[in-house]
């Protein structure tokens, strides 16, 4: 459904997306993640048709989307970053006008935006004026635009930024509800959504792709295989002999609870420091209250990713 390669955009001579491939099949789910600038913004924009890339080729359903964004379009649903709504006009009267534009009519036309305004809860203020909305239901209504003309394909840039937590699973739901039939390419800052809702996951950062991968294969390949959490009374070398133990990485002091000091230690892969810990609170005398192991979330991946050390993992 989506064909990129070797694409390319600069802005005023700043590269902000670097020379990426990668490929989305019909009916898949994809998250694009990366920190803020990272560039997927600017990719999506160019796959939508809305801004055309420096080099390289991006095709959307066999359509080349600088040479042929018409067509392009019409089997795109994007919902951009900030939506460049009509303030002056109510919400039913928009989502109207967007789907004659996108060139839907007479009956279809009002039956369609019955639908989406279902689909996006927003049917109670259809007839509201959209400067007078609060953001989520903004968003809301972007989201609508966005499906109203039954695209194949939906660019969807972070739809639930804004959103309150009910909205957050209510889109989610309404993604998850777009498969098999529609292939969607979201961007998002809530790692947790992503390993709730996509089938894979694109890292970018600094505008090049340094993983691509299902949200399990991802999180499993980690180089810091997820942390260990300590609580425990003991010396003030405490956190020097966690340090010593082999497989951590890294100790970070947590906040302390009165004389309880207490400690995330991030450790290698298919290590488990866990009786390293009991062994040293014996021979060193600490009361431990607490000692249990968190596996890897996207979260971390993410974390490591705009640290800069993760290793490239492209599949
Ligand atoms: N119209 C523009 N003119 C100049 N530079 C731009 C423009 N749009 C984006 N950039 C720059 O390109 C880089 C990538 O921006 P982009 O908006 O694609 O990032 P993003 O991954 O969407 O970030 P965020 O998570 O903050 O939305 C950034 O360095 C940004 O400052
Ligand atoms: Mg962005």
């Amino acid at each position: 459904m989506i064909h990129v390669s070797n694409l390319t955009k600069e802005y005023a001579g700043r590269v902000a997306v670097d020379d990426i491939s990668f490929d989305v099949q019909p009916g898949e789910v994809v998250g694009f993640l990366g920190p803020n600038g990272a560039g997927k913004s600017t990719t999506m924009r160019i796959l939508s048709g809305y801004m055309p890339p420096t080099s390289g080729l991006a095709m959307v359903g066999g359509h080349n989307v600088f040479e042929d964004s018409l067509a392009v379009r019409r089997q795109v649903g994007y919902m951009p970053e900030s939506a460049p709504l009509y303030l002056d006009m109510r919400v039913k009267e928009y989502l109207h006008f967007r789907g004659a534009l996108k060139g839907l009519s007479g009956k279809d036309l009002r039956v369609r935006t019955g639908e989406v305004m279902e689909m996006c809860a927003i049917t109670d203020v259809r007839r509201r004026m959209i400067a007078n909305l609060s953001k989520g239901y903004r968003q809301r209504v972007a989201l609508a635009d966005a499906l109203i003309h039954r695209p194949p394909l939906l660019i969807l840039d972070e739809p639930t930024n804004g959103l309150d937590p009910t909205q957050i699973r209510h889109v989610r739901e309404l993604v998850r509800g777009l498969r098999p039939h529609h292939t969607v390419l979201l961007s998002t800052h809530i790692l947790h959504e992503v390993e709730l809702t996509c089938d894979r996951v694109i890292m970018i950062h600094h505008g090049r792709i340094k993983a691509c991968d299902t949200p399990r294969n991802l999180t499993r390949g980690l180089r810091a295989a997820g942390t260990v959490y300590v609580e425990l009374q003991g010396g003030k070398d405490v956190a020097k002999h966690l340090d010593e133990i082999p497989g951590v990485r890294k100790v970070v002091a947590e906040k302390a609870d009165g004389p309880w000091q207490a400690f995330s230690l991030r450790i290698e892969s298919n290590t488990d420091v866990r009786e390293a810990i009991q062994e040293l609170a014996m021979k060193e005398q600490w009361r431990i209250r607490e000692l249990h192991r968190k596996l890897p979330t996207l979260e971390d991946v993410f974390i490591e990713l705009a640290a800069g050390d993760a290793p490239a993992r492209v599949v």
